[in-house]
């Protein structure tokens, strides 16, 4: 593979999961990009919001890009939801010659997941705002190279072969 994979896709649409099977079956380092900045900063990206800010964290979580696709030999990075909608991420992205995978999961399942985890995720509160920034985000989302609709049917075994036979 000459080409580093970017998952993005809106919170709870399977990025993490779709990384880690990914780099199984590629046998490759991989790297969820809110673990990195959680290990870096000693805070999760839902506690630096809650504290500093989402304009702070929007800027931690740029750096910690940078430093992912500079510094970092993971051949697949997973974002985290918000990440894409930045215009300098997606530049960064492009810069290093990633190839982008959006995995446009339905909302009803993306917000299955969310209220159900255990993760703490402070820019979807309830359903409605969620919702709306779902759909915000879409455009963005677009710009991405490959699209992936998922199902609650795919699992992240099938959507490995999706990707590896394009
Ligand atoms: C965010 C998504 C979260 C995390 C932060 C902000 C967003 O990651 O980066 O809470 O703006 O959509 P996940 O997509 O992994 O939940």
């Amino acid at each position: 593979m000459n080409r580093r994979i970017v998952i993005v896709g809106f919170m709870g649409s399977g990025k993490t999961t779709l990384a880690e099977a990914l780099g199984r079956k590629l046998g490759c380092d991989v790297t969820d990009l809110d673990s990195f900045i959680t290990e870096g900063e000693g805070r999760s990206p839902a506690e630096i919001i809650a504290q500093a800010g989402e304009p702070e964290f929007r800027e931690v979580e740029t750096v910690a890009l940078r430093d992912v696709l500079e510094n970092n030999k993971a051949q697949v990075i997973a974002l985290g939801g918000g990440a894409w909608a930045n215009e300098a991420n997606r530049a960064l992205v492009a810069a290093h010659g990633c190839l982008s995978v959006w995995l446009d999961t339905p909302f009803e399942l993306c917000w299955e997941r969310i209220a159900s985890s255990e993760t703490v995720r402070p820019l979807a509160p309830d359903r409605v705002t969620a919702e709306k920034l779902y759909h915000d985000r879409k455009e963005s989302y677009r710009l991405s190279e490959r699209q992936m609709k998922v199902s609650s049917e795919d699992s992240p075994n099938a959507l490995v072969e999706k990707i590896l036979n394009r």
